[in-house]
């Protein structure tokens, strides 16, 4: 499972930078390419779901990729905008209030990150707090594969 959430966690936007416009319409054919198999191809496209995919989040992993990829779009952003340039040092009161405030990474769209929580049959607020709590947890990891 760690291996596929890995692969999934990578290849999930496989088709976003080449066929922006066809994001998760253009993923089945280049993952099978691949060798990909169909549960692959529907966890990729399951990340879209309402949004450019009518394939709904089924798995497990599926339904946290779905909650957390805008969620983690926008703790980014709010890390960029602490002195830290870091989630290490974020408190969850503060994610929520970036959260709550509309006009901040507007585009992060909030609705879709309640209906992954919903999804999860998790609170809004376990959601973020596990979210940023990874996100802290990977931040050195990520940050050293940057460099490479
Ligand atoms: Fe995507």
């Amino acid at each position: 499972m760690k291996i596929f959430g890995a692969w999934l966690g990578l290849l999930h936007d496989v088709d976003f930078e080449q066929y922006p416009e066809e994001h998760c319409k253009k993923a089945p054919e280049l993952l099978k390419e691949i060798d990909a198999s169909d549960e692959m191809i529907h966890a990729v496209c399951s990340h879209g779901y309402g949004i450019c995919s009518d394939v709904k989040p089924e798995h497990l992993m599926e339904k946290i990729l779905f909650a957390t990829d805008e969620l983690t779009g926008l703790i980014w952003a709010a890390a960029k905008m602490r002195p830290s340039k870091s989630t290490k040092d974020m408190e969850v009161s503060s994610l929520k209030k970036k959260f709550k405030d509309k006009k901040f990474a507007a585009g992060c769209s909030r609705e879709i990150i309640k209906q992954g929580a919903e999804n999860l049959d998790w609170e809004l607020d376990e959601l973020l707090d596990k979210t940023l709590l990874a996100m802290k947890d990977g931040e050195d990891r990520v940050e050293e594969e940057m460099k490479e």
